[in-house]
């Protein structure tokens, strides 16, 4: 029992020897019973890379796992998916011919264009089709919008060109288009262009609070994207310094329109998951990135760790700060593990 100073009983306290934590720990029901954070497959999202010009799967080497899929493949893979109960796919395009402005991405005919059409015709509303929106893999420079005088990308001229990829993937068939660009005011220009051609069903995943994270090396393989001259995306995505900042743009977004937010990457942002989750009464959203997934893959391969027990327990610390959905490379195998 335990007393301030001035006399009065405060607090009740039991410790040890009266209290022993370690016994709901004894055995795995007393475990389950107690635990406070359960990871399951309604949980996840499978993001998937579809290849334009291709017959079969073609592995990517730094996400082993991993494929770039050909339209025919992409089909069987979210029919697995939805086989094994996992809501969500996220659909990424790596077109044959770039351009300067990224033109593929809002192309009728473009590969993810048509990869949604596909995907749409195979499972319905079985599972919910995501697209990202951007136009890194369609520019022939890499960045993730229309180059300005310096070239970096033009924020307001960019926006524009979003709005035609948006209303490109809703008439696909998208359920939710994911703006990762990181513009000001994409997801309000989108909301805008959406609601305007009568897709007011369309929701919105905002990547709200995206790092330039050196954690995205492998999707760049994943998309054979690489940014001109060597740059970077500094000069939109968020320094890693910054946690006041993604409340800001997740305030930001949610007030332009966005449905849910997304923080990325996961595990080096779990502190921003958490400040994010207890701010907002949206959706909120992680993402397990390329980077991620490739350094659990690397470290299993070489016998260092136990490679899906700590992919599991990842997810499950991605879930604990707080995401209610985790985009993830591990959804298939954790999907498999998940249901026993
Ligand atoms: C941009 C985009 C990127 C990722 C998702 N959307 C690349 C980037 O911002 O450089 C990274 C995903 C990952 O690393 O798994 N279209």
């Amino acid at each position: 029992m335990s007393f301030y100073p001035g006399g009065r009983l405060y607090a009740c306290l039991v410790a040890f020897p009266d209290r022993r934590l370690r016994r709901l720990r004894r055995t795995p029901a007393l475990r389950r019973l107690v635990a406070e954070t359960r990871l399951g497959v309604d949980d996840l999202v499978a993001p998937l890379f579809v290849r334009e010009g291709i017959d079969e799967p073609r592995p990517i080497e730094s996400m082993p796992g991993v494929v770039q899929h050909s339209r025919a493949s992409l089909v069987k893979e979210v029919r697995t998916l939805a086989g094994l109960g996992v809501p969500g796919v996220m659909v990424f395009g790596v077109p044959c011919r770039r351009d300067e402005q990224g033109s593929g991405a809002w192309d009728r005919d473009g590969i993810v264009q048509r990869a949604l059409r596909d995907v749409k015709d195979e499972v319905g509303d079985e599972v919910v089709v995501m697209a990202d929106l951007c136009l890194d893999e369609y520019t022939d420079h890499g960045h993730c919008g229309v180059p300005g005088a310096d070239g970096q990308p033009d924020n307001d001229a960019t926006l524009e060109l979003y709005a035609r990829v948006a209303l490109a993937q809703a008439e696909a068939g998208a359920d939710v288009v994911a703006p990762s660009g990181m513009m000001d005011g994409q997801v309000g220009a989108i909301r805008t262009a959406l609601d305007g051609a009568g897709r007011t069903d369309t929701a919105i995943l905002a990547y709200a609070a995206k790092y330039a994270s050196a954690l995205y090396g492998p999707f760049r393989e994943a998309v054979d994207v690489a940014i001109a001259g060597g740059g970077d995306r500094r000069a939109y995505q968020q320094d890693p310094a910054n946690r006041r900042e993604a409340q800001a743009e997740v305030a930001e977004d949610i007030a332009e329109g966005a449905d849910m937010v997304m923080v990325k990457p996961a595990l080096s942002c779990l502190d921003v998951i958490a400040a994010v989750r207890a701010s907002v009464n949206v959706p909120v959203a992680a993402y397990q990135v390329s980077g991620e997934y490739a350094m659990v893959k690397a470290a299993a391969e070489r016998g260092y760790i136990d490679g899906p027990a700590a992919a599991l327990e990842q997810l499950l610390a991605i879930k604990r700060a707080g995401a209610d959905i985790i985009l993830t490379y591990f959804a298939r195998e954790a999907a498999e593990i998940l249901r026993g």
